[in-house]
C-alpha cells in the first residue's frame, strides 16, 4: 500500500502526531500491534497508578483535560481521556498488526514498512514517503539476569503485569527496582499486607508530588541550579534523612539530572514513610537467588514466595528498523540529543524517544507535524 505517512503504534505520541497531522489536513495511517490503542495504560499498568505529574503537563496536543479532571489524574481517566481524543481527531488505527521491518528503499524514495497481520498470519507491505517511529521507549520488558534466577519456586512477575497487592496479604515480596513503578508497587503491596521489601541499588530523589509541580512551574523563569536546590530544601525538610534507610540523593539535582539524563525522581506515594517506619525493608542490589532464598550484595539474604521486576523496559527499534544511517544507539533511541531526536533522515521521526514524558511527546508530535507538512504538497 502506497502512502504519505504511517505511523507505527497507537500510544500516547502517534495518537499526538496523527492529530497534529490532521491539523495540517495531512492523512496518516497508523498501526498498531496489539487489539487497541494506548495498550500500555490499558493492559500493562497497575491499579492505583495516577500520572505521576500534574495533568497541566501531561495533555495532548490540541485539547486539554475536561473540568474537573483531578490534579494527578488516574489510570482510567487518562484512558478515558485518550478516547475522548481519538474521537474528536476521528483517529482510525488498523490494529493487530505488528511492524516487523522498516528499510528506506533508496532508488524508490520510500520507507518499505513489513508488517504482519496478528489474527490471519498474512503480510502486509507498505510504502510511505515518511515514517513516524512511535513505539515508545517501553517496547518491551527489561528483566535483569540474575544467577539462580530459574531456581526461584515462587511467582516471578515483571512490573507490567503487577496489577494489586490484593491476593498478597501474608507473603513475603520482593520488589527489585526503586523508580516510580517500584517504589508505587511496593507501597501498594505493604497496604495490602504483604511483608514487603524492595532493592534500592543506585541513589535516587524521593520527592514530594507538589514539590515536583511547583518546581516544573518555577524553572520556565528561574535557572534550573535554583530551582532543584529549593525542590532538595523542602523535601529533605519534608521526609528527614532516608540516607539511613538506605535511600541518598544523586549528585546532580532532581529537574537537571531529568534533562541531562532522562533519569526521573520518584514522585513519592506513601512509601518513604513506610520505609522509615521499615514497614518496607530496603536491601541493596541482589547478587543471587537460591530456591526461596535471594542474597544480597554485602551477604545479607532473606527468603521470599514472589518476586515483582519494576526494572524499567527496552526500545525495540534496534530489532526492526535497518539503520543503515546510523541514526540509533546501542540502546534503540535516536542517538541525536534532545532536542534533536525527533528527526531522523529521509523522511524518519521518533515520536516519544526525548525521556520527557507526556510533554516530550506533545512537543514532537507538533515538531514532526510541521516539519512534514512543511514540504511539498503530499499526495496520498
Ligand atoms: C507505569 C508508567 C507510568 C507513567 N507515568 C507517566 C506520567 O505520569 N506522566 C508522563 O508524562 N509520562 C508517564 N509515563 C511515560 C510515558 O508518558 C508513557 O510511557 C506513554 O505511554 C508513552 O507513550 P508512547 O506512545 O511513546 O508509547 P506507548 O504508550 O508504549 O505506545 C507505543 C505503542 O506502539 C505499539 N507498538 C510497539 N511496537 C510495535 C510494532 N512493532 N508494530 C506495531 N505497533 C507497535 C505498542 O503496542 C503501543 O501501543 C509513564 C510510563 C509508565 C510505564
Ligand atoms: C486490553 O484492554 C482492553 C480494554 O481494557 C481490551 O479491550 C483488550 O482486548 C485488551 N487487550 C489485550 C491484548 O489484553
Amino acid at each position: 500500500m502506497e502512502l504519505a505517512v504511517l505511523i507505527i503504534g497507537a500510544g500516547p505520541a502517534g495518537l499526538a502526531t496523527a492529530a497534529c497531522l490532521s491539523q495540517h489536513s495531512i492523512p496518516c495511517l497508523i498501526v498498531e500491534r496489539e487489539d487497541c490503542s494506548a495498550s500500555l495504560w490499558r493492559n500493562r499498568t497497575y491499579d492505583r497508578l495516577k500520572l505521576h505529574l500534574a495533568k497541566e503537563f501531561c495533555a495532548l496536543p490540541y485539547m486539554p483535560y475536561p473540568p474537573n479532571t483531578p490534579t494527578y489524574v488516574p489510570r482510567a481517566e487518562f484512558v478515558k481521556y485518550l478516547d475522548l481524543y481519538i474521537e474528536h481527531f476521528d483517529i482510525q488505527p488498523r490494529f493487530c498488526i505488528a511492524v516487523e521491518s522498516a528499510a528506506y528503499d533508496v532508488p524508490g524514495k520510500r520507507w518499505a514498512v513489513v508488517a504482519r497481520d496478528t489474527i490471519s498470519g498474512a503480510e502486509i507491505r507498505y510504502a510511505a514517503t515518511y515514517l513516524v517511529v512511535a513505539t515508545g521507549e517501553n517496547g518491551v520488558e527489561r528483566i535483569p539476569a540474575i544467577p539462580g534466577q530459574e531456581s526461584f519456586p515462587g511467582e516471578a512477575i515483571h512490573s507490567s503485569m503487577y496489577k494489586s497487592g490484593r491476593g498478597y496479604a501474608g507473603q513475603r515480596v520482593l520488589v527489585v527496582g526503586s523508580g516510580n513503578s517500584g517504589m508505587e508497587i511496593a507501597y501498594d503491596l505493604a497496604r495490602h499486607g504483604a511483608d514487603t521489601s524492595i532493592v534500592i541499588r543506585s541513589p535516587v530523589h524521593i520527592v514530594t508530588k507538589e514539590s515536583m509541580r511547583l518546581g516544573m512551574t518555577l524553572v520556565k523563569y528561574m535557572p534550573v541550579s535554583i530551582v532543584d536546590r529549593l525542590i532538595m530544601m523542602k523535601d529533605n525538610f519534608f521526609f528527614g534523612d532516608l540516607s539511613k534507610h538506605g535511600i541518598v540523593r544523586p549528585k546532580m539535582g532532581p529537574l537537571l539530572l531529568k534533562s541531562k539524563t532522562g533519569r526521573s525522581s520518584v514522585i513519592d506515594v506513601g512509601a518513604a514513610e513506610l520505609i522509615k517506619n521499615e514497614i518496607i525493608k530496603v536491601f541493596k542490589g541482589v547478587s543471587k537467588i537460591a530456591g526461596n532464598k535471594v542474597i544480597f550484595e554485602g551477604g545479607k539474604e532473606s527468603t521470599f514466595d514472589a518476586i515483582v521486576f519494576a526494572t524499567g523496559y527496552k526500545s525495540t527499534l534496534n530489532n526492526w528498523l535497518k539503520d543503515n544511517k546510523h541514526m540509533l544507539n546501542n540502546d534503540g533511541f535516536p542517538k541525536k540529543g534532545y532536542p534533536d531526536h525527533w528527526k531522523g533522515e529521509d523522511g524518519l521521526y521518533f515520536a516519544g524517544f526525548a525521556r520527557r514524558g507526556l510533554a516530550g511527546i506533545t512537543m514532537d508530535a507538533k515538531n514532526i507535524a510541521s516539519n512534514i507538512a512543511s514540504f511539498a504538497t503530499l499526495s496520498v
